[in-house]
């Protein structure tokens, strides 16, 4: 019994560690779709900072309950914070407001991570870059959005606008990271490293070996975006 469930748990740990990720000789895996109903284990998404500019990328993402979003930081300087939608560029008043604190990189992608895990898939959460060197970067459009709501006028583009309308900075935080965790991925590793507890939920080891392993691939990828900068 706990041999066939390894055998499935790491399985099923490899799509998720190339998902999004085609490789570079035509050899393709399937691509993880969150909000798909069959799907039986959380999912991550990784969502890059500062990576192509002024923007999060994606800038919107549809996640389920109980996925983890992943956040990867690039030069400069950004960080993630929450606002409410009719309040950009502004810690949200949620007392569970996310805030990643600063990540800093010098070249390519930084060696922390910030990962919030998705508590309830029917609540959008609306993001923003506090940094304001030497500008503001919610106010240039540096905003984003979790689970954006189906049927109403608080769409992302929305936002934007109204992040574009805030006269001076953004504001920063105080305190330091809050609602969600703060890591430095380290070595690259393969999911079948990770040891699988029996008897218990797969899905932390699941998550943490998928996003090892896709390390090795970011790697690769943070180096070639660096040398492009
Ligand atoms: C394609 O690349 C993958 C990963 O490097 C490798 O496992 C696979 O054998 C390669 N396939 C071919 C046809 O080269
Ligand atoms: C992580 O990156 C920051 C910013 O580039 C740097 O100051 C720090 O020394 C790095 N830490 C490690 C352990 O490499
Ligand atoms: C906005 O932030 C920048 C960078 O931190 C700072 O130099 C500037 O003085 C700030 N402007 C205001 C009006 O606070």
């Amino acid at each position: 019994m706990i041999s066939t469930s390894r055998i499935v748990i790491a399985l099923s740990a490899l799509p998720l560690a190339f998902a999004n990720y085609p490789l570079m000789n035509g050899t393709t895996t399937s691509t993880v779709y969150p909000t798909g109903t069959s799907s039986p284990s959380p999912a991550t998404q990784t969502v890059s900072v500062g990576k192509d500019g002024l923007v999060f990328s994606p800038d919107t993402v549809h996640a389920k309950t109980g996925d983890e979003i992943v956040f990867e930081f690039y030069p400069k300087n950004h960080a993630v914070v929450q606002a409410d939608f009719n309040n950009p560029c502004n810690p949200s008043t949620d007392e569970k407001r996310i805030f990643s604190d600063f990540i800093p990189s010098a070249v390519g992608r930084a060696n922390k991570t910030f990962t919030i895990k998705i508590e309830d898939d029917k609540k959008a959460i609306w993001l923003y870059c506090p940094q304001n060197n030497p500008k503001p970067h919610c106010v240039q459009g540096m905003v984003m959005v979790i689970n954006p709501p189906q049927y109403a006028h608080n769409t992302l583009e929305a936002f934007r606008m109204k992040a574009a309308l805030v006269t001076g900075n953004a504001t920063v935080p105080l305190g330091g990271a809050s609602g969600g965790k703060v890591a430095s991925p380290g070595t690259p590793s393969t999911p079948s490293d990770a040891p699988i507890p029996s008897g218990s939920s797969p899905t932390e080891s699941t998550g943490a070996g998928a996003l090892l392993a896709a390390n090795g691939v970011l790697g690769t990828m943070a180096l070639l975006a660096g040398l492009a900068l």
